[in-house]
């Protein structure tokens, strides 16, 4: 299982140095979390295009950046975030009304696309679209802010995801990646990897647990 950090709760003055620390850790995917001030229920405003586009420039070509965008208009301003530089548009299905044409249009300009599910979405509502996804993300706590309690209850949507995911595959079709996010700690890593997670959005778990980021990273590592 592959590990992403949330720079949500970090320093945003000690930002480059946060991403310094995390490549010569070994990280190779960032999560970066985008809100509006609108579209989260706690109205959250974090960054957009312009420190995506940083965070690109500073970390250079080879470090994979997924964009989880939090917003109302992604398919308005999804060309904003590919143009400043990530490899994957995660957008949320509650926001969205058209979710083929955005995926299509993500995939035209050579961009990777994904879909996120609330906690209290249903899967269904996603599968209908699997076989052109480069990613499923399961919210594991309601979006909106980094630190919050892990929802175990999660598990039954996962496997569920992992199954038609394995299926797809099987009968020749995309590699779909399942991302989970929201809530991941040391202790419940290896959790969330026997249920099929490919991938494990980590925010507070990294920057704000009791060790150096260097620390807490190992820690989870070695769970694993
Ligand atoms: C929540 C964000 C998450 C969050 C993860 O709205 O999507 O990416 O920052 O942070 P932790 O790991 O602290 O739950
Ligand atoms: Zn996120």
């Amino acid at each position: 299982m592959q590990i992403a950090p949330s720079i949500l709760t970090a320093d945003f003055c000690e930002l480059g140095k946060l991403m310094e620390e995390l490549v010569s850790e070994g990280i190779d995917w960032i999560h970066l979390d985008v809100m509006d001030g609108n579209w989260v229920i706690n109205k959250t405003i974090t960054f957009g295009p312009s420190l995506v586009r940083s965070i690109r420039q500073k970390l250079g070509p080879e470090i994979f950046i997924d964009c989880h965008l939090m917003i109302t208009n992604a398919e308005e301003t999804w060309e904003q975030y590919v143009d400043a530089g990530v490899n994957l548009v995660i957008f949320h299905i509650e926001a969205v009304n058209d979710a083929n044409v955005l995926i299509d249009n993500l995939h035209s300009s050579g961009c990777q696309a994904g879909i996120v599910l609330n906690p209290d979405t249903p899967a269904s509502e996603v599968l209908p679209y699997l076989s052109k996804l480069d990613l499923v993300l399961v919210m594991s706590v309601v979006p909106g802010k980094g630190g919050q309690s892990f929802m175990p209850e999660m598990e039954s949507k996962i496997r569920e995801f992992r199954l038609a995911i394995n299926n797809q595959i099987d009968s020749g079709g995309l590699p779909t990646k399942l991302m989970i996010d929201g809530g991941i700690k040391h202790y419940n890593a290896s959790l969330v990897k026997s249920w099929g997670i490919d991938v494990a959005v980590i925010g507070s778990g990294i920057i704000n647990d009791n060790g150096t980021v260097e620390e807490n990273l190992k820690e989870i590592t070695s769970a694993l």
